[in-house]
């Protein structure tokens, strides 16, 4: 790893573990209530480095795993959670060298975590229809590689539209309609290809199903649900924590085949 650069996200750790989130900004300083860092130290310093506060209490400055800093950074849109965007990159199988059409943007969360599957030989495609979201998608996806990567193209429109001219390996959908994309990604999916969608609701789920099932090119169709519960461990003390994030979404999978009578 190489030391921390200005323009770097960097996660600032207290003594009580708490987490901090910030750029790093030449002259700038960050506020902690038991005194002031200033970003000049942590520039060019090693990441992992225990730096001291103006009121000498310890703050270990790393660089925020994809899952922290999605969960951290400022958001317009209800981001894909990392249990979930795990589950998506697995079942979707998002590999390098794929290329993915996306949408929405959103807050851009989804956005780097498929980026990163299909690494810099892949493509992925994103849409987004609302323009503030778009943009604040590319701000996000800036902050946290400090650049746009080659890798992603953000498209600012309805993906039911721009679909239309593309050839994926990969549908992936977080948006609250996906039934009017089947129909084109059944269409536009390469052969083999896989669709998938994310949907915070049962009647969502049961109309994606519909519009999968009435596509007539899908197969091997799942829906599931990810819990991740995290567990204290204090001592002897060592149970699942009291709190737990109870609901996001639903994943639907589906792959598709060569339509009949194309053989
Ligand atoms: C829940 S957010 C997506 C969050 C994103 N997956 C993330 O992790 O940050 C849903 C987004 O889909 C966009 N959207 C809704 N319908 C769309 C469509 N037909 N085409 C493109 N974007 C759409 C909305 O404007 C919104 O920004």
């Amino acid at each position: 790893m190489t030391d921390f650069a200005a323009g770097d996200a960097c996660l600032l750790f207290d003594k009580k573990g708490r987490r901090y989130l910030i750029e790093l900004i030449p002259g700038a300083q960050f506020h902690h209530h038991h005194g002031l860092l200033p970003h000049d130290e942590i520039i060019g310093a090693e990441e992992g480095t225990t730096h001291e506060s103006s009121r000498g209490r310890p703050l270990v400055a790393v660089r925020p795993r994809l899952a922290d800093f999605a969960l951290k950074m400022p958001r317009g849109a209800a981001v894909v959670y990392p249990k979930d965007s795990g589950a998506i990159l697995v079942w979707a199988d998002i590999n390098p060298g794929n290329v993915v059409v996306e949408a929405g943007s959103g807050s851009g969360a989804l956005t780097m975590a498929l980026a990163r599957a299909v690494g810099a030989n892949g493509k992925v495609i994103s849409f987004e229809v609302r323009e503030d979201h778009a943009e604040l998608a590319e701000k996000r996806i800036r902050g946290f590689f400090n650049e746009l990567p080659n890798q992603i193209e953000l498209r600012v429109g309805a993906i039911e539209e721009g679909l239309r001219e593309l050839r994926p390996d990969r549908v992936v959908l977080d948006l609250p309609e996906p039934w009017h994309t089947v129909p084109i990604a059944a269409e536009r999916l390469a052969p083999g290809g896989i669709f998938c969608c994310y949907l915070p609701t049962v009647p969502q789920v049961q109309e994606v199903r519909a519009a999968i099932d009435a596509a007539d090119v899908f197969f091997d169709v799942m829906t599931f649900e990810m819990m991740m519960r995290e567990w204290a461990v204090e001592g002897r003390s060592v149970r699942p924590s009291h709190r737990m994030i109870g609901h996001t979404g639903f994943i639907t999978v589906a792959r598709k085949r060569e339509p009949a009578g194309d053989r």
